[in-house]
């Protein structure tokens, strides 16, 4: 049978950590290598303790307890990682371009490409690569073009395999996937490297589930996946906007119509907005690759997914400062959670960091509490933010120092809401429904707003206490 004996994946993130380590458990018959050039993320991957694990995920550390060691393994040796494996995952990161042409659109190539020469310069026999990261249509050719051009004496096939598992879910998502889509090419060579990796996802998942496709429709379906789920949290967002003018209920309406078999009621959430490192990137490379195919009518259509979501964003901010009677200034807000989602301490465009930036604008005391963020990841992300936005021109400078004099972050949640005038709810953490509401609303200034940005509380009885509590969408 066609099978690998071992697999070597480029990039020990949030998509190679969990896939490699589930493949790893269920297939204790191929040695799995995860490589990265960060040391310090290969270091934490290795920690004997697991709760230094540098990603947080529900369920990762039994998996990561159970391979490691057996047959997974994380190194920072990436030239060894090539050699060893016969089948090579590229899983690195692929940012929105910060310069240049396409700057702000198109997906930043150059860690895939940097990838593909150092798999052509080291490989010293065949291999099959396998595009993990999400990529625009047609990238596999690039790459195997790249991979013959600097080596000429081996064949390399190039499949994609784009991964759905969600940020919070990853484990879960990875053991039960829906499915699984393999695209490769229609020759001889492809098709054989299409079995390889079937055979590796059929050792846990059902073969029905296993789809295969050409390259292209495969490296197209992942960001026609990602621009429709975040097309259907903008559709419900634009909604809430019209149920706070009219009075009606944005959940009832998402209920009511998610009980169309044909809608379906999963994803039709409103909030404050969609976060994470995947649906802007990918929509904006969409577009980007519309605009190239000259479809500007396409383009605009997807393109107006992100636009919704930064409207909603700037609608939570200043709706804040609206209800708190035009000024914010001095005004100690305090915001639970700053990660993207629950269950996950990824931050990447998460909405907190976006509506802290707005309040910081308008002068207020901005107070952070969440379960798994640490201090220096929020601070690294506003930094970030303000220099992209071109508010400091550099990190560290004097008009950033005075910005951050005005963020405090908490390791405990009830400091952080201690005279607060305001909270926010930014991330949907299961915790937060479970606090001593009626002590908080005694320790605050009155009138004591609550936004609750992902409608998790309950609305009446916190009413019933006091408090003045404004959900998204409630008319
Ligand atoms: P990440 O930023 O967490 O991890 C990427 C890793 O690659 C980093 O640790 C980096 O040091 C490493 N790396 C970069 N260049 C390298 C090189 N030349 N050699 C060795 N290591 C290198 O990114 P994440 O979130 O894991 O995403 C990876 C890809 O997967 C992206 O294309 C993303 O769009 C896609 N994706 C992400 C999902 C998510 O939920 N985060 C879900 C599905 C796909």
């Amino acid at each position: 049978p066609n099978q690998v004996k071992t697999i070597t994946c480029i990039g020990a993130g949030y998509v190679g950590g969990p896939t490699m380590a589930v493949i790893a458990k269920n297939c204790p018959h191929i040695r799995v290598n995860v490589v990265d050039i960060n040391p310090e993320r290969i270091a934490a991957w290795n920690d004997t303790d697991l709760e230094k694990l540098p990603i947080y995920e529900p369920g990762l550390k039994e998996v990561v307890a159970e391979a490691r060691g057996r047959n997974l393994f994380f190194s920072t040796d990436v030239d060894q990682g090539i050699r060893d494996g016969q089948m090579i995952f590229i899983s690195v990161n692929t940012p929105t371009k910060t310069y240049g042409t396409g700057k702000g659109m198109a997906a930043d190539l150059k860690y895939v490409e940097l990838c593909a020469r150092q798999i052509a310069k080291v490989a010293q026999e065949d291999k099959i690569v396998v595009e993990k990261s999400t990529l625009p249509v047609r990238t596999a050719e690039s790459i195997k073009r790249i991979l013959q051009a600097e080596d000429t004496e081996h064949n390399f096939a190039i499949l994609s395999n784009p991964e759905f598992l969600a940020e919070g879910t990853a484990i879960d998502d990875l053991q039960h996937a829906d499915r699984m889509l393999i695209g490769g090419e229609e020759d001889e060579n492809g098709q054989r490297a299409i079995e390889a990796l079937v055979n590796v996802y059929a050792n846990w998942i059902p073969r029905e589930r296993l789809i295969t496709t050409r390259v292209w429709s495969s490296e197209l379906s992942k960001l026609t996946a990602n621009a429709v789920l975040a097309q259907r949290v903008s559709s419900i967002n634009a909604i809430s906007a019209l149920c706070e003018r009219t009075g009606a209920d944005v959940d009832e309406v998402a209920h009511a119509i998610g009980m169309d078999s044909r809608i379906g009621p999963k994803f039709l959430k409103a909030s404050v907005g969609f976060g994470g490192s995947c649906f802007q990137k990918d929509i904006l490379n969409l577009v980007y690759l519309c605009r190239h195919f000259n479809l500007p009518e396409v383009a605009d259509y997807w393109e107006q997914v992100v636009k919704l979501n930064d409207y909603q964003k700037h609608r939570f901010a200043k709706n804040i400062v609206d209800s708190l009677f035009n000024t914010v200034s001095g005004k100690k807000i305090t915001f639970l959670g700053w990660a993207f989602k629950k269950d996950t301490n990824d931050t990447r465009e998460s909405a907190a960091i976006y509506v802290a930036k707005e309040l910081l604008d308008d002068h207020a005391e901005i107070h952070v509490y969440d379960p798994k963020v640490t201090k220096e990841q929020i601070f690294k992300d506003l930094e970030y933010l303000l220099t992209q936005k071109g508010d400091c021109h550099s990190e560290g400078s004097e008009a950033m120092r005075n910005l951050l004099q005005r963020v405090t972050v908490h390791t405990s949640p009830y400091p952080a809401m201690d005279e607060a005038h305001a909270i926010a709810v930014l991330t949907e953490w299961d915790e937060f429904k479970t606090y001593d509401w009626k002590e908080i609303y005694n320790n605050m200034h009155k009138p004591a707003f609550i936004f609750d940005g992902r409608n998790i509380l309950n609305a009446k009885e916190l009413a019933e206490i006091g408090f003045s509590y404004k959900g998204i969408g409630k008319g």
